[in-house]
């Protein structure tokens, strides 16, 4: 375990435990946490993993395989946001929610290392955060529930280093199971786990790291954010979940406003309709997944024009991976850069395919990674 091995060499002595928070991908429901709606997301196989060790004293020590020239220190008592900055404002703000939220926060060293691919929107931060929350809760004999350690690890990103997100990556680090997307309603927090298991149909989930990552990317999601908040107000309703038919809209006369909305609205309907499939009682067939990927590159359409939100890279990819077979495809995650899910019988044909348009238009090459719906966060060893 490499986060054990760096903790040796960096502290010396061993640790008292290693654990692990998964990276996420999202089978449906792209920005619809933060207007209150519904999220389909599954953990992956990859995420982040701490070695860490309580010790004396109000100070955090912390470094990372990723961040070699960084060992950061953490007065315990001298947390604030804005205090620590960079990858350790993550774990740091994680210290400073679980005491905001009147939990003690033992003295520890902690060591981390990550296997997710680096800016591939899949959510290495959520990951930081929740593997440090098992962590520091686990060291100091905390008793915190799960759904709770969610809302910490989302003030630490939101309040500490200050990314304005919603709720679905930490609920989908901390609460998924293996061989199951995570359904989360994100206007009363309840969760149900859905059979999601692609390969019994001989079916399998491809990611394409489109290694793209666009300036402005962080605006732009606060824009998303506002401009759903606005359309809310003028429709004089709590969050745009409250909409389910389209013909409430009418009233909303800005164009831009109203391909947001159209957005959120046919989205949330997706994820219901994804969860109808999967749960359907005769069980998931090869249609089940057909008809899923339909959605899919559904939902891309609706990103790319209606939210705005897709990118060149992920257009191509996904047009490529449909004429080459694929089920479906879309991008997943906030947008302007990151990870495309493909749904597929065969990865091959779609990984030569998106890699032979990419070379043509001379990009950087694409990452694949096969993905599975994977467990949660947990403890390793
Ligand atoms: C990012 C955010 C999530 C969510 C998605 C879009 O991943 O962290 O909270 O809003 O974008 O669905």
């Amino acid at each position: 375990m490499r986060a054990a091995s760096l903790f040796r060499e960096r502290f010396g002595g061993e640790p008292d435990g290693v654990w692990l928070a998964p990276g996420r991908a999202n089978l449906m429901g792209e920005h619809t946490d933060y207007n209150d709606g519904f999220v389909l997301p599954f953990a992956l196989g990859q995420g982040i993993t701490v070695a860490a060790a309580r010790r004396n004293g109000r100070r955090l020590t912390l470094c990372s395989r990723q961040e070699p020239a960084d060992v950061v220190e953490v007065d315990l008592d001298g947390l604030a946001p804005g205090r620590v900055t960079g990858w350790a404002a993550y774990p740091a703000g994680v210290a400073w929610a679980l005491a905001e939220a009147g939990h003690r926060v033992p003295g520890a060293c902690l060591a981390f290392d990550s296997d997710l691919p680096v800016g591939a929107g899949l959510s290495s931060s959520a990951a930081l955060e929740c593997a440090t929350a098992l962590a520091l809760t686990s060291l100091g004999g905390l008793d915190v529930p799960r759904a709770e350690l969610v809302t910490i690890a989302r003030r630490a990103e939101n309040e500490f280093a200050g990314v304005p997100t919603g709720i679905m990556d930490q609920s989908a680090s901390l609460l998924c199971r293996a061989g199951h997307a995570l359904l989360l309603d994100c206007r009363s927090l309840e969760t149900s786990q859905v059979p999601f298991d692609p390969a019994a149909a001989d079916a399998g989930l491809l990611l394409i790291n489109t290694r793209a990552r666009h300036e402005l990317a962080d605006g732009e999601y606060g824009q998303r954010r506002a401009e759903c908040e606005e359309a809310a107000r003028r429709l004089g309703i709590p969050s745009l979940r409250s909409l389910t038919d389209l013909a409430d809209t009418d009233s909303l006369t800005d164009p831009v406003l109203r391909r947001r909305v159209r957005h959120v609205v046919t989205d949330n309907q997706r994820v219901l309709e994804v969860v109808a499939l999967l749960r359907a009682p005769s069980g998931p067939s090869a249609d089940t997944f057909r008809e899923i990927g339909r959605l899919l590159t559904q939902a891309h359409a609706s990103l790319r024009d209606d939210f705005e939100v897709s990118w060149p890279e992920a257009d191509v990819a996904v047009a490529a991976a449909v004429d080459a077979g694929a089920l479906g495809a879309r991008m997943i995650g906030g947008g302007f850069g990151g990870s495309v899910l493909v749904l597929v019988t065969e990865t091959t044909p779609v990984r030569a395919a998106v890699s032979e348009e990419f070379a043509r238009r001379s990009w950087a090459g694409p990452g694949f990674l096969d993905a599975a719906a994977s467990a949660g966060a947990r403890r390793m060893a």
